[in-house]
């Protein structure tokens, strides 16, 4: 059976684009795009920029870097959230440079104005010497549209943009018994690529590649039969069972390596299941179950499906997370401020919290040898280059390592005189609606509509 596509509307708000967008090898190399991009797309719809856990106090922040632009998400006093452009009403000074910190008040290093933690303007030396006056209304710091949602921060520099519930539709509903929020962040990394993010995101919305630079994924999921669902604003879901293989091997009678290594942290064993390994993703569902309840992890609000299987989310514009009920991986090509041929590539690891979990040598999230960071701890962020994946000294687990690998030679491709334009496969559908729908942006923000045009899923 292939891959199936479906789209999927929002209540009023249809799924299907227009029209098919050309993936011309222009889209991801010129700069001309990339200015189109920015005022197009990145000032215009909600971003993912940070996790509320490192805004707990009054006074937390974080910077969230974004092309050229830099904006601060702040803690206030009265316990909000405040989100406001990077740049002090002075002369523009940069106000904060480290990614994250606690602050009293918001003082720019340059010539100490000072700024509430709401932006507002508090204080400035000298005052009496700006003889046109202050006005604060004038000179508090630009503020940006936040909201935050299961623990996720988004920030929208357009004032008009509709909310965040809006443009997510129904995949709040559904990550909602997901709980991201109880989730702890275990690991915290970016890459600089030599790729345009949009040759990232392409990367992740097919699995046509991964029979060939991922063989390890044969022995443990299906992407065979995968389900795609294509959704408004150029949202994407696609849905892969876990814990069988890939039926277009046939299926091996040993349990194979990467499900052994998934399995035995859960306390089942792989040798109960020597021809019948198909039985797996029923008994795992069951098992993980009857775990959760003696490690303190509630599965009850989960359908088998989720307990099982892999949902990978590709929200519009530059977000993809890997959803298990255990772990979540968010990740996030930004786009360089200058060159359209690099992007930083973000990803994030959180996990459940769960007190008995790793009791007895059980772990509900992987090898439980591995204590990737202490409790209550906020690991660093690793910031770090293509090379040292590629040499070993870094890694964002070996399935993206090995993308990481190829997609600078994607990059490169697309510069020759020898390509001209993308030419894609029904299983690639996931690429496709994504750039059909950053065409709808490039033409104008999408607004709600009720009237379905265009041609059946491709
Ligand atoms: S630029 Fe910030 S106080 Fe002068
Ligand atoms: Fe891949």
């Amino acid at each position: 059976m292939p891959q199936t596509n479906l789209y999927v509307d929002f209540p009023g708000q249809s799924a299907r684009p227009p029209r098919r967008a050309k993936l011309d090898a222009e889209r991801y190399t010129s700069p001309d795009v990339m200015k189109r991009e920015w005022d197009a797309v990145w000032t215009r719809s909600w971003l993912l920029a940070g996790l509320a856990s490192d805004l707990t106090e009054a006074g937390d922040y974080f910077v969230f870097d974004i092309g050229r632009e830099s904006v601060v998400v702040m803690r206030t006093d009265a316990g909000d959230l405040a989100a406001f452009y990077n740049a002090c009403q002075h002369r523009g000074n940069r106000l904060f440079t480290s990614e994250r910190g606690s602050v009293a008040a918001v003082t720019c290093p340059y010539h100490g104005w000072t700024y509430e933690l709401d932006g507002t303007l508090k204080q400035v030396p000298d005052a009496e010497r700006f003889l046109q006056g202050l006005p604060c209304d004038r000179l508090s710091l630009k503020p940006v549209q936040v909201e935050c949602w299961a623990g996720l921060v988004w920030i929208n520099m357009d004032p008009d943009a509709a909310p965040l519930a809006d443009f997510l539709g129904v995949v709040q509903e559904q990550l909602d018994p997901y709980r991201f929020q109880d989730m702890v962040l275990v690991k915290d990394q970016t890459v600089l690529l030599d790729a345009n993010w949009k040759t990232c995101v392409d990367n992740f919305n097919e699995q046509y590649h991964v029979d060939f630079i991922h063989p390890q994924h044969a022995s443990f999921v299906d992407c065979r039969d995968a389900i795609n669902e294509l959704w408004p604003f150029g949202h994407r879901r696609v849905l892969v069972e876990g814990y069988v293989t890939n039926p277009r091997y046939g299926v091996p009678e040993e349990v194979p390596p990467v499900l052994r290594a998934a399995i035995e942290p859960l306390g089942l064993d792989p040798d109960d299941f020597r021809g019948r390994v198909l039985e797996l993703r029923k008994a795992v569902q069951q098992h993980k179950r009857r775990l959760g309840e003696q490690l303190g992890f509630d599965y009850s609000r989960f359908t088998d499906e989720q307990v099982s299987d892999i949902l990978q989310y590709d929200l519009f514009p530059n977000i993809v997370m890997t959803i298990k009920p255990e772990e979540l991986w968010v990740m996030r090509p930004r786009p360089h401020p200058t060159d359209p041929d690099k992007c930083f590539f973000d990803k994030w690891t959180l996990r459940i919290n769960v007190a008995g979990d790793r009791a007895e040598g059980l772990s509900l999230v992987g090898d439980p040898s591995v204590r990737v960071v202490a409790a209550g701890e906020r690991p660093e962020r690793e910031v770090f280059e293509r090379a040292d994946v590629v040499e070993g000294r870094r890694s964002m687990t070996i399935t993206i390592d090995q993308d990481i690998h190829y997609l600078q030679d994607m990059q490169a491709g697309m510069h020759s005189r020898g390509f001209s334009r993308a030419w894609l496969n029904d299983d690639e559908a996931r690429v496709q609606h994504f750039h059909d729908w950053l065409d709808v942006w490039l033409e104008g923000t999408p607004v709600r509509q009720d009237t379905a045009v265009g041609q059946a899923a491709e």
